[in-house]
């Protein structure tokens, strides 16, 4: 069944907020931003932008009616800056005008007296000067001082990760109106209908049943809306009430790229210990997060990377410290994995390092490492499923020693040009790592024309969240997709929502529509049961848009059926809350059993490498992934690839480049390279692998939306492996390769890296 926006999508039909029809008297927000990093503000003159044609308004920090403050976990980020600015990008000012040219034109007209303050970009000198967003997190299994004495291999490095941009298509914005007695309609781009809301609520004074925040589908979010929409809502809405107008504020690429925050940089220390069987006794590791400058999501994030940090691997002593260090960059926010791809960058590797020292081929302590049911994670949750099942069901399927020995053969008949190959597991948990935020709720109308409109909480962004839900509604009733219309994420209609992420919205979402449908079908049978002479309503069912009794069909149609029951006076309107059940988690003990369950997979990554200019190929994707039992393949096989090609670009061509001075360098498409048609993998192969044990997603089809990107770690390792295949180091058939140095562990691996990697000695 195809995604229900794939024809309106392709007809340009699609409505994103750009596109919503703008209310006579509308103006347009443009913001004036810090032009540094970090100083102190002295004066704002808005004078000369005041004067500028078209222009109705200027507002700064002080015109506020509200608080300034749109920090959602910590109360650390003012959306407009007052006395500080702290990070290049910072808004300052903003102007209102007639069009949207003449607002970019005022604002460019704003100048700012800033005394320049040092700005400091890199978290270790952060978390040297001990400014930290929140105190140190920290997970411990077992003991590690004790196991690292009774390994016979000891081995620490470091590995540093960058950033990336969300680069979602459709770039933040936002459009408030004026209600009746001083309220708020807002539509916004936004994974977080109620964040927005709160945000709104926050800085006009409101309270939140006096904003409405309405949002019809994204055109991409991948976490960077989750709460980064927040201040676009605001300044909107802070626009509208101060000149009781429309206000709009769509960002251009290159504002949005400079005002916003990425994925989180991450430098890391590890030390890994490994006995002569190859497993993996012990593991520590420290982790500096580079926050930016305030506390957006950063928390959560840390905590997710701690949760992953061992990946699909069963470590009996381990200890993860985490550092969240507060930096002069734009707040750095929730993206795709949300802290866990770094967690697991980290110790894939410690184990890469491992095997070059040891002389054995990386996959050899990966597989003998993989987390069984009954393991326990460092955070004490009980494996359910296992890591293994899908090792050993991608390898009878794509047989990962021939894909080796098919690379080893070429690169022995092949000088310049080098392949490798990488095994990437991966294990992701399932829900919010903060309980409370796992809850749902669902709207759902049967209208006496047998037609269904289903609102929930859940936002569409592309990611088919709204064609599962049409289609726990129309499998509930027995009818086609076509019968169900889902609506807009609306704040009127389903309150204080979570916002899409943590790739649970389908469950979340799913869930408690699926329990609505329930209640109305319950009634719906009682009221058919005398019709079609049925003992019980259990002996009833519906299908084909007709009534079932014991599994034949009767002559009582869904039409029918749904008018008698509103002539009974019958409510045909049911609205549904669903909380995943059995999950908790306590911070004090850093225990518990946080994730509802957890998604697996096992990819192999091949690659070619050009060994004279340091350019690659992706060759092949494959992997077995493990959905419990998909509902929608062609949604899921389109998060997979998806997923697969931007982990791909985080890891290989994606650059994010702050200079010492903290202004984002890579500032426009043409200083930062997205994965394009030919950059995408030549083959991805999906191997599903199908369980019918029960889990808790909905319609058991788990969740699928973070997963696949971690695949794309597999390409940095086998870029890696080619590398190593041109300069003779370690190939799996030599073994003492001890006194190589080992190449370090520093990505993205983009094309200039890889040459210097590949002319670089052994030795530096
Ligand atoms: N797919 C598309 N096309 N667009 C997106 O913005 N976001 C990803 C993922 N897949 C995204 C996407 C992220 S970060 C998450 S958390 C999940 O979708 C959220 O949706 P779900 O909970 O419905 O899987
Ligand atoms: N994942 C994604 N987003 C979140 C989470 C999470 O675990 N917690 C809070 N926001
Ligand atoms: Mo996704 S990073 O949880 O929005």
């Amino acid at each position: 069944m195809k995604n229900i926006d794939s024809k309106s999508h392709v007809r340009g039909e699609s409505v994103y907020l750009d596109d919503i029809p703008l209310v006579h008297g509308t103006l347009f927000a443009c913001a004036f931003d810090s032009p540094v990093a970090h100083g102190k503000l002295k004066s704002v003159d808005t004078t000369e932008a005041e004067k500028s044609e078209g222009v109705i308004r200027v507002i700064t920090a002080k015109d506020l009616i509200g608080e300034n403050q749109i920090g959602g976990i910590i109360p650390d980020e003012p959306l407009l800056a007052d006395d500080e600015v702290h990070f290049q990008g910072m808004p300052i000012a903003i102007v209102l005008a007639e069009s949207e040219v003449l607002a970019r034109k005022a604002a460019k007209k704003i100048t700012a007296d800033i005394e320049q303050l040092e700005p400091v970009t890199d978290p270790r000198i952060a978390a040297a000067n001990n400014d930290l967003i929140v105190p140190p997190k920290k997970f411990k299994l077992g003991d590690t001082d004790a196991a690292f004495i009774r390994c016979e291999h000891v081995f620490e490095g470091r590995a540093d990760i960058n950033g990336q941009e969300h680069l979602y298509i459709e770039t933040q914005g936002a459009y408030a109106t004026p209600t009746e007695n001083g309220g708020l309609r807002v539509y916004s781009s936004t994974q977080g209908p109620t964040a927005v809301q709160r945000a709104v609520c926050r800085v006009t004074g409101l309270a939140m049943h006096e904003v409405e925040v309405d949002v019809q589908r994204l055109g991409g979010g991948f976490g960077g809306k989750e709460d980064q929409a927040n201040a676009w809502a605001a300044i909107c809405a802070v626009g509208a009430q101060l000149t009781k107008r429309p206000v709009k504020y769509a960002l251009h690429r290159m504002e949005d790229m400079r005002m916003t925050g990425k994925r989180h940089p991450y430098s890391a220390d590890y030390k890994i210990g490994i006995g002569e069987d190859l497993k993996i006794f012990a593991y520590e590791a420290t982790f500096y997060q580079n926050a930016g400058a305030s506390a957006d999501l950063s928390p959560p994030v840390l905590e997710r990377t701690l949760f992953h940090c061992t990946n699909s691997y069963f470590i009996p002593n381990v200890t993860a410290t985490a550092y969240s260090c507060r930096t002069n960059l734009p707040p750095n926010t929730a993206f795709r994995g949300f802290g866990g791809p770094q967690g697991m960058f980290v110790i894939e590797s410690a184990i890469a390092h491992a095997a070059e020292k040891l002389g054995v081929p990386a996959w050899d302590i990966q597989q003998a490492n993989l987390i069984d049911s009954g393991d326990e994670f460092p955070y004490g949750q009980i494996a359910e499923s296992d890591a293994i099942t899908t090792w050993t069901q991608g390898d009878g399927m794509f047989d990962f020693a021939r894909l080796q020995e098919k690379a080893d053969e070429f690169n022995v008949s092949s000088k310049y040009f080098k392949k490798g190959v990488a095994m990437m597991p991966v294990c992701f948990g399932i829900s919010f790592t903060k309980t409370p935020m796992n809850q749902a709720r669902s709207l759902v109308h049967v209208y006496t024309d047998g037609s269904i409109a289903v609102s929930t909480g859940a936002v569409e962004m592309g990611q088919g969240v709204n064609t599962k839900i049409a289609q726990v509604a129309a499998s509930m009733f027995g009818l086609p997709i076509e019968a169900v219309r889902l609506h807009t994420t609306n704040t009127l209609r389903i309150a204080n929502t979570s916002p899409t992420a943590a790739s649970a919205a389908a469950d979340l979402n799913g869930k408690a529509t699926q329990m609505a449908c329930d209640a109305i079908r319950e009634r719906l049978f009682e009221v058919a049961k005398p019709l079609v002479e049925a003992e019980n309503t259990a002996d009833l069912s519906l299908d084909d848009g007709f009534v079932y009794r014991n599994g034949e069909r009767t002559s009582l149609d869904w039409k029918t059926l749904v008018m008698d029951a509103h002539l009974q006076r019958v409510n045909l309107s049911e609205h549904a809350h669903y909380a995943t059940p059995g999950i908790n988690f306590d911070w004090e003990t850093a225990r518990g059993h946080p994730f509802a369950y957890h998604g697996y997979g096992t990819a192999i990554v091949g690659v070619t490498v050009d060994c004279l200019r340091g350019r690659y190929e992706i060759d092949y994707v494959k992997c077995c992934h493990d959905f419990g039992s998909s509902m929608n393949t062609s949604v899921d096989h389109g998060q997979i690839e998806g997923g697969i090609v931007q982990g791909i670009g985080w890891m290989t061509i994606e650059e994010v480049f702050y200079d010492a001075d903290g202004k984002l360098r890579s500032n426009a498409l043409s200083t930062y390279k997205v994965p394009d048609i030919y950059s995408v993998p030549k083959e991805i192969a999906i191997l599903p692998l199908e369980t019918d044990r029960e889990n808790l997603a909905v319609f058991n089809s788990k969740a699928v939306g973070e997963p696949p990107l971690m695949y794309g770690i597999g390409a940095y390792f086998a870029i890696r492996n080619a590398i190593k295949a041109f300069k003779k180091i370690c190939p799996p058939d030599v073994g003492a390769a001890a006194d190589h140095a080992v190449l370090s562990f520093d990505a993205p691996f983009t094309a200039e890296k890889v040459l210097m990697n590949l002319y670089e000695t052994a030795d530096g």
